[in-house]
């Protein structure tokens, strides 16, 4: 097959990665990708958004598979234009892609489908909201925009004066613009958290092994919120009994009450799950591949990625069978630029890349990376995505750790301590 991936950042150098070493696949093309992607896909200058010129692409060059990474270009509907064209594409519909892009929608959806989730109230007027907050009793309380928000629209209050500017900040100050005209207030869950991917074909659902990410920014999970500074899977949180409820309990449930709403999901679906002492409750949907997430879980899959990813979209995942799974655990530590996530500094040359290609068992995925001459140069907030497999927790991130001191680049850095969570709920 020749497959064309969509996207630019560390999720999509892992699955051109992937996708490149499945037997099914004879040739990868990436729009637009980054520095990484160009040495396993063939770079194409499209941007993620573009759908009028993605669909001439795939038509012109006769790709038989298009795996979207970014919700972006699900919720600008790429996957409707393609299927228009009669082109395979594995994502959800921009229909269906409101599970992510409209968090009203997702929460309404789960209300229908009794799926566990924290308790929420919807708002279009400001005043409303304010009302809201000051009749009710003083409680942590998060804050919602209900479009899409590059992860940064999710305000956890712990008074009311906090939940009070963050819909300020949100309905009046528009700090999300139109993503923020309507807004969730929800209870605030506490527990652990855990990302459960799962494909689906409208109908069957094929679980991938459960991850965790670290989502501060600084050691000790302290620090402002990023997109991510690292991820490991499986993880030991989930045991078999808890993924078999969360199946029957979420992903199930929502799959078959997205067919009742006709707006049926076939794509990746990404449950964030709290595990709170009343069992899991889910804190959002994404409708992509997670990022990190994706670095370590592809690492550890055997199955050839083509011909999954090809029979969920053709409605056939029936017969595909379970994944295979390498059994040791994957580490991924993201390396970011000086400032990030407020400023991130860019432009700075990355060196140490071959050395840490050498090391067995590790492989850096570079998320904002771009070639300038003959350097790659860091060219956003997350710049490479380290992964390494190991016989342990401990082993694996001994491995990445060292591929990470392979590399250096002025102001990159990372936490010291992705995947040390996982081994605490081993002792
Ligand atoms: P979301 O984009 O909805 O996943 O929110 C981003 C992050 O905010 C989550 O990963 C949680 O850490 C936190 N969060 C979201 N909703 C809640 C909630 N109801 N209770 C506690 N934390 C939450
Ligand atoms: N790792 C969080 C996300 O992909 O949204």
């Amino acid at each position: 097959m020749k497959v064309l991936v969509i996207g630019q950042g560390g999720r999509e150098h892992a699955l051109c990665w992937k996708l490149k070493n499945s037997p099914s696949v004879e040739r990868v093309y990436c729009a637009p990708g980054n520095a990484g992607t160009a040495l396993e896909a063939t770079n194409v200058d499209i941007g993620s958004t573009d759908v009028e010129r993605l669909v001439q692409f795939a038509k012109s060059e006769r790709i038989d598979l298009t795996v979207v990474g970014p919700e972006a270009s699900l919720v600008a509907g790429v996957v409707d234009a393609f299927q228009a064209a009669n082109l395979r594409i594995f994502g959800p519909t921009k229909k269906a892609a409101e599970l992510e892009g409209s968090k009203i929608f997702s929460k309404e959806l789960m209300r229908k489908a009794n799926v566990p989730t924290a308790e929420f109230q919807s708002f279009s007027r400001h005043q409303d909201a304010v009302t809201f907050l000051e009749d009710r009793e003083e409680t942590p309380l998060v804050v919602k925009a209900d479009g899409l928000a590059s992860g940064k629209g999710v305000f956890v209050c712990s008074n009311r004066q906090e939940a009070l500017d963050a819909v300020k900040q949100i309905m009046l100050e528009q700090a999300f613009g139109e993503s923020g005209k309507k807004i969730v207030i929800e209870e605030c869950l506490h527990g652990h958290e855990a990302s459960i991917l799962a494909i689906v074909d409208g109908n069957t659902i094929l679980t991938l092994e459960a991850c965790q990410d670290h989502k501060r920014a600084y050691d000790g999970d302290t620090g402002p919120n990023t997109g991510g500074m690292g991820a490991y899977c499986p993880t030991p949180l989930i045991t078999d009994e808890l993924m078999d409820e969360i199946v029957e309990k979420v992903l199930v449930p929502t799959a078959h009450f997205m067919n009742v709403e006709e707006r049926p999901f076939k794509g990746c679906l990404y449950a964030g799950i709290m595990v709170t002492n009343q069992g899991p409750k889910v804190l959002e949907f994404n409708v992509r591949f997670g990022d990190p997430e994706t670095q370590p879980v592809l690492m550890r899959l055997k199955s050839d990625l083509g011909l999954l990813l090809k029979a969920a979209a053709d409605g056939k995942l029936a017969d595909f069978g379970p994944a295979e799974w390498d059994p040791r655990p994957a580490v991924c530590v993201v390396m970011a630029a000086d400032g990030y996530p407020a400023a991130p500094k860019k432009g700075a040359p990355i060196r140490g890349l071959d050395e840490a290609a050498e090391l067995p068992d590790a492989k850096v995925f570079h998320a904002g990376t771009i070639r300038r001459g003959d350097d790659i140069v860091a060219d956003g907030g997350r710049v490479l995505g380290v992964t390494a497999l190991g016989s342990d927790f401990a082993e694996a991130k001994l491995n990445a750790y060292q591929a990470v001191k392979c590399i250096r680049w002025q102001g990159g850095w990372c936490r010291k301590d992705i995947s040390d969570r996982a081994r605490s709920y081993l002792d």
